[in-house]
């Protein structure tokens, strides 16, 4: 266990990333110092603190990083891809405003350090779509991306004017067997393991060959880990850092899977969702990543999908 003094508040501990993120903070600073919240859902942390908590309001926000003497939040509420095509103006809303509640938060300082993510949405159909670098055209076109690309402007600058030590990934789709998406277009990746195991069949909202970056949420979480770790001086972009796991299209991940459940069939009926998956990447470059705070993922495809299938077998 680390013993330095850290008091985390999780903003959305509820969520696909904030389960395996209070998990893994919580072996390493003790469960009573990491503080979960999210709009419901104690009974998902039976051994940490937990507090109700809307993000866009300031007040409690602010009542509760008094309460538990709060030092770093990591700032996970938000509402999706898919989801925030169907609820623009709340996303709008959503996504924006909490993230102003957390930075003025620290512009105040009353806590020393954020972790906010942001995403591969940042990202728009006139994006270099292979090998996609860090610094590139960025003309994102749902309202999640417009979101997302928003708020890194506004936390540069937050950091060049007011110091505010804020850090942030733009995650790839994640895929992790510990808890379930939320509202996202990679969240078939997810899904199609646990109709693989139940049924035996899946029917994807993406074409075949819809190639997207996605991660394994191990990495993510270790790339969250990291960066919020590293000294200050190596965060060196404060907008938000490319990050690269893997890249596969819906097929590509069937046949590896088939490799595991030979029966398995897929069919593919794609909505909405597809032309999301248009306007993103199909592979990220992270070389800044890599220089300034040391990442490198550790999943290939095999190894993820072993891993899902074993996990959730068990499961
Ligand atoms: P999720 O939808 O699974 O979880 C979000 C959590 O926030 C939920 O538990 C929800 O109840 C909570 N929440 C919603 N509104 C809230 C509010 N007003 N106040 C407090 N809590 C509220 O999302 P996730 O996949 O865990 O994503 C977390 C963050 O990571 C988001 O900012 C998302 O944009 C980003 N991200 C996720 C992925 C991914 O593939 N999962 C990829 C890129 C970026
Ligand atoms: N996985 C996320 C989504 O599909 C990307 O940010 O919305």
């Amino acid at each position: 266990m680390i013993t330095d003094i850290q008091k985390i508040l999780i903003i959305g501990a509820g969520g696909q990333i904030g389960v395996e993120l209070t998990a893994k903070l919580s072996e390493m600073y003790g469960s009573s110092n990491v503080v979960a919240s999210d709009l419901k859902g104690a009974s998902a942390f039976p051994n940490n603190p937990f507090e109700i908590l809307d993000a866009l309001d300031k007040k409690a926000l602010f009542e509760i990083v008094k309460k538990h003497g709060i030092t770093h939040v990591y700032h996970l509420a938000a509402m999706l891809s898919a989801t925030g095509e169907q609820n623009p103006m709340f996303a709008w809303k959503l996504n924006m405003e909490s993230l102003f509640n957390v930075l003025e938060l620290a512009k105040e300082k009353h806590i020393s350090r954020i972790f906010w993510p942001s995403s591969i949405a940042v990202f728009g159909p006139t994006t270099p779509t292979v090998g996609t670098p860090q610094y590139t055209i960025m003309e994102p076109s749902t309202v999640y991306g417009i979101s997302k690309q928003a708020g890194e402007r506004w936390c540069e600058w937050y950091f060049n004017k007011h110091n505010v030590d804020v850090r942030s990934i733009r995650y790839p789709g994640l895929i992790g067997w510990k808890s379930a998406p939320g509202g996202g277009t990679t969240d078939y990746a997810v899904h199609i393991f646990h109709e693989a195991l139940k049924t035996g069949t899946y029917e994807c909202f993406l074409n075949e060959n819809t190639v997207l970056p996605m991660m394994h949420m191990e990495d993510a979480i270790k790339a969250t880990i990291e960066i919020m770790h590293a000294p200050s001086e190596q965060i060196k972009i404060r907008s938000s850092y490319n990050l690269s796991g893997i890249s596969f299209s819906p097929k590509e991940i069937a046949n590896e899977i088939k490799k595991h459940i030979p029966g398995f069939s897929i069919s593919y009926k794609p909505d909405f969702r597809q032309a999301i998956a248009d306007s993103w990447p199909k592979s990220i470059v992270d070389k800044e990543a890599r220089e300034h705070w040391g990442w490198s993922a550790t999943y290939d495809i095999p190894k993820l999908v072993e891993n899902m299938l074993d996990n959730l077998k068990k499961k």
